[in-house]
């Protein structure tokens, strides 16, 4: 059995974007999956919650987490191709959405994917809507998935990577809209995301990932001035600077430990420079506040005067 994650304890609020970062196969996706209940089989949720509006969606029917699901939380994958219908045109696809989920007419529906390909940046929407996915580029792809994703008005949007294989000017149209998706309709977004920039522009709050548990939270500006994890603190100091370019990168020595094999230390022990006796002996270290609005699991943070 593989714990992808253990220990993922994280709060979205109301109106707020979260960034939720952490190198790759640190279960970024399958924290996304697990809150919408699609993780795939075999794979299960055997302990926890997951709790939206004070209701936990791990308990409700097949059928309500479905409405859930349309209504009310939306999602954007980091692959947008594979989660089109190939034998669908785009429009039909859009239409199929909006009438599952909304009280609306097949007439209504098709105005309303017009305006939304239009909204996104989609130009002759009438053209496009006509296309099969094959037919488009993979940049139209994650155009057309934000577009059906937003379509719904969802309250939380669970965005998984939304940028990562698109350029830059794509990018600042994404983040643009997912930016007044937050303003004008005050909703939440778990931004999942590589990339520290981007979170630097649209997250209030971050949370951080590592071998499947989540090692830092707190505000943006917090995290960005004073990473108190040795992991995030590494992140950082792995990115190149603008404002320091002679600074010379420092690439994280060691590798993520064995999902299969999980130590019952702290999982980032043996990749620490500052581990501690303590961090040597005692179990896996729990999230404790280091400021106002910032917590850490590690026995010695990073200080910072
Ligand atoms: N069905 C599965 N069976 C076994 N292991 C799995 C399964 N699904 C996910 N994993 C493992 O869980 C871990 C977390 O994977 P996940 O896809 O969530 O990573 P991620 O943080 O999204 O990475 P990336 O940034 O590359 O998208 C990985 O080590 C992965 O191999
Ligand atoms: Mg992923």
């Amino acid at each position: 059995m593989v714990k992808a994650l253990n220990g993922v304890n994280l709060t979205v609020r109301r109106g707020e974007v979260l960034g939720l970062v952490g190198e790759s196969g640190a279960g970024k996706t399958v924290t996304a999956l697990s809150v919408l209940r699609l993780l795939p089989y075999p794979g299960k949720v055997v302990a926890g919650g997951v709790f939206y509006d004070g209701q936990d969606l791990l308990s409700l029917s097949e059928e309500r987490m479905r409405q859930v699901r349309g209504r009310e939380l939306a999602v954007v994958f980091q692959d947008a191709m594979a989660a089109l219908t190939p034998t669908l045109t785009l429009g039909e696809q859009m239409e199929e959405s909006l009438l599952v989920h909304s009280s609306t007419s097949r007439k209504q529906a098709r105005a309303v994917a017009e305006e939304l390909c239009r909204e996104i940046g989609l130009p002759d929407p009438h053209n496009i809507l006509g296309l099969y996915p094959f037919q488009i580029s993979g940049g139209m792809a994650q155009r057309v998935a934000l577009a059906m994703a937003l379509a719904l008005r969802p309250r939380l949007l669970i965005a998984d990577e939304p940028t990562s294989n698109v350029d830059v000017t794509l990018q600042a149209d994404i983040l643009d809209r997912l930016r007044r998706l937050q303003h004008q309709q005050d909703a939440s977004i778990l931004l999942i995301t590589h990339n520290m920039g981007v979170v630097a522009q649209v997250a209030q709050r971050v949370a951080v990932m590592y071998a499947g548990a989540i090692v830092e939270q707190g505000d943006t500006v917090s995290i960005f001035r004073r990473p108190s994890h040795p992991y995030t603190w590494g992140l950082f100091q792995a990115l190149p600077r603008l404002d320091n370019p002679d600074v010379a990168l420092r690439p994280m020595p060691g590798v993520p430990p064995d999902l299969m094999n999980l130590p019952d230390r702290c999982p980032f022990l043996p990749r620490c420079a500052k581990a501690t006796t303590t961090c040597r002996t005692s179990p896996k270290p729990p999230l404790g506040q280091v400021e106002a609005g910032h917590w850490a699991a590690c026995y010695n943070p990073v200080q910072h005067d």
